[in-house]
């Protein structure tokens, strides 16, 4: 099974789901492969921003190796499944032609987007959207892993 984690400038939020579902696949010895993307260009080729290296270290995962890259049609079919971090991103690559998209949110109580943190007011409130994307992750695997 392939996933593809997918924000708006693929350097908070889609690294950090992408590091947390590589390190759980790992440990549970699951077989599903994980990438990241982001709907947007600005950031494509730069490592995750510095607070969401540092907030995942503080979890025990490294990012520091990630590489922002735009997504693209072919990931469509290259991919399983896509996860939008947010209805923005659902709705962006929905609009691309993309039909195989889920968002995190639907494995979370509620349904919610998942904050963009890049436009947090410095680096309070990363750990609490750590804890929420790692919660949608696991969820997710666990039911998308079981029936496949
Ligand atoms: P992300 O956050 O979508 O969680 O990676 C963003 C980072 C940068 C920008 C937007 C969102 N940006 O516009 O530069």
């Amino acid at each position: 099974m392939k996933i593809l984690f997918v924000c708006l400038g693929n350097i908070c939020r889609s690294p950090l789901a992408q590091g947390i579902a590589e390190d759980y696949i790992r440990k549970n010895n699951l077989d599903i492969s994980i990438d990241g993307a982001g709907t947007g260009n600005w950031h494509a080729g730069e490592a995750p921003f510095h607070y969401a290296q540092k907030v995942a270290l503080e979890f025990g995962v490294d990012i520091a190796n990630l590489k922002a890259r735009q997504v693209t049609s072919l990931d469509f079919k290259n991919f399983d499944l896509l996860v939008g971090l947010d209805e923005k991103n659902v709705a962006d690559l929905e609009k691309l032609g993309c039909s195989n998209v889920v968002k995190l949110g639907n494995y979370l109580e509620g349904n919610p987007d998942i904050p963009d943190p890049y436009f947090f007011d410095g680096y309070e409130g990363y750990a609490d959207v750590y804890t929420l994307i790692e919660k949608g992750v696991i969820n997710l695997i666990n039911k998308e892993y079981k029936s496949n």
